[in-house]
């Protein structure tokens, strides 16, 4: 059975004025719109009590477990607002599927594909208002994620726990804009071993990220990237993102990404760009690659691009990379013209200006 909504409508919601403000430079997860959505869940009532509420803290006891022993889940994905005013959301099935990967990998509940995407759409009929005008770079975010509730010190699966979906209008995930970014490949900490939770959109995962994120950035760089944790030789992914390589250029174009190792992030954005590649004629890959094939490759002149990807940064170039040892500039520097041309495909079919021949938008 699907879950049905009740609504409590925000009684002094952001007014119009300021709204349009954030709007016009939302930047990246700094505001949020007026409601949110909350289900509960126990292990013998399964998921009930779906609402929107207004936007606002929720009360936890202190011993719930998340606070403990970390027991959360999320996921990333955008809506966008259409060239007819309507309101479409990218691959939102894919996300939940995801997110029920995760969940059993982190001993969580699932949580039915419908009542994910009718999450989404009973926040969008209250929220509407807050999906950024059509023909920007902008769009709202969307947050889902899943916690631990119940108040116990054991170690052990939770019998409780909450959905909630949040929603933040987003511009450029980074800084700079569209600017290229550099990369450090750090060989000091992982991300994640094989068996770990890697594979899973895990908060934890993003906690143990942050001190390898911090010394990329005392070296200079913007983002870390993760190399595998047994050989600390091939290229998994950069900070929450995927990562691709271009061989060659023009129509010879060779895209290669990380094969998903079971310690890297299933990326939807990473799944659609294989696609959208090879219906443009490039020949895709996903294998391993190494450091120094990265670092022969650029020299050599045979990898001319590399870009990440994902959700928030949508496609962003890189356009160095440095480690203890080597440091070196991929191509000129700046955007290439594969990473360009994908990323003009993948916004146009997400904005509703170019045909969404794969049934990839639905509507919200
Ligand atoms: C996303 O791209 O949606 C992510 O989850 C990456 C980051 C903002 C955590």
């Amino acid at each position: 059975m699907t879950l049905e909504f009740t609504r409590t409508e925000h009684p002094h919601p952001v007014s119009d004025g300021r709204r349009a403000e954030i709007l016009a430079a939302p930047g990246f997860g700094n505001h949020f719109t007026d409601h949110m959505v909350v289900v509960d869940y126990d292990r013998d009532r399964g998921w009930h009590d779906a609402k929107v509420t207004p936007y606002g803290p929720i009360a936890l006891d202190p011993a719930a477990m998340v606070l403990h022993y970390a027991q959360e889940i999320f996921e990333g994905l955008k809506a966008y607002r259409q060239p007819d005013g309507t309101i479409a959301a990218f691959r939102p099935e894919a996300n939940a599927e995801r997110f029920n990967t995760s969940a059993r990998r982190l001993a969580m509940p699932e949580f039915p594909v419908d009542d994910f995407v009718g999450s989404l759409r009973a926040l969008l009929d209250v929220d509407n208002a807050w999906v950024p005008p059509a023909g920007g770079e902008e769009s709202l975010y969307l947050r889902p994620f899943m916690f631990a509730t119940e108040a116990s010190l054991g170690v052990r699966p939770a019998n409780q726990y909450r959905y909630v979906l949040i929603g933040s209008p987003a511009g450029a995930y980074f800084q700079g804009g569209l600017k290229p970014v550099s990369v450090y490949l750090c060989t000091e900490y992982v991300r994640a071993s094989p068996g770990g939770t890697g594979s899973a959109k895990f908060g934890g995962n993003y906690a143990a990220s942050l001190l390898a994120q911090a010394q990329a950035a005392e070296k200079g760089c913007d983002q870390v990237v993760w190399l595998d944790a047994i050989e600390h030789k091939y290229i998994e992914e950069m900070g929450g993102m995927n990562l691709f390589f271009v061989f060659g250029s023009g129509s010879q174009a060779r895209l290669v990404t990380p094969e998903l190792s079971g310690s890297l992030l299933p990326g939807v954005t990473r799944k659609s760009l294989l696609a959208l590649a090879a219906d443009a004629g490039y020949s895709v890959e996903e294998r391993k690659i190494s450091t120094k094939e990265l670092a022969d490759g650029v020299r050599s002149g045979e990898i001319t691009e590399v870009f990440a990807c994902g959700t928030a940064a949508v496609i962003t170039p890189v356009g160095r990379v440095q480690s203890d040892t080597d440091e070196y500039t991929v191509g000129d520097g700046t955007t290439g013209e594969v990473t360009q041309a994908l990323r003009d495909t993948l916004t146009g079919l997400q904005r509703g200006t170019f045909a969404d021949t794969h049934g990839w938008m639905t509507r919200l």
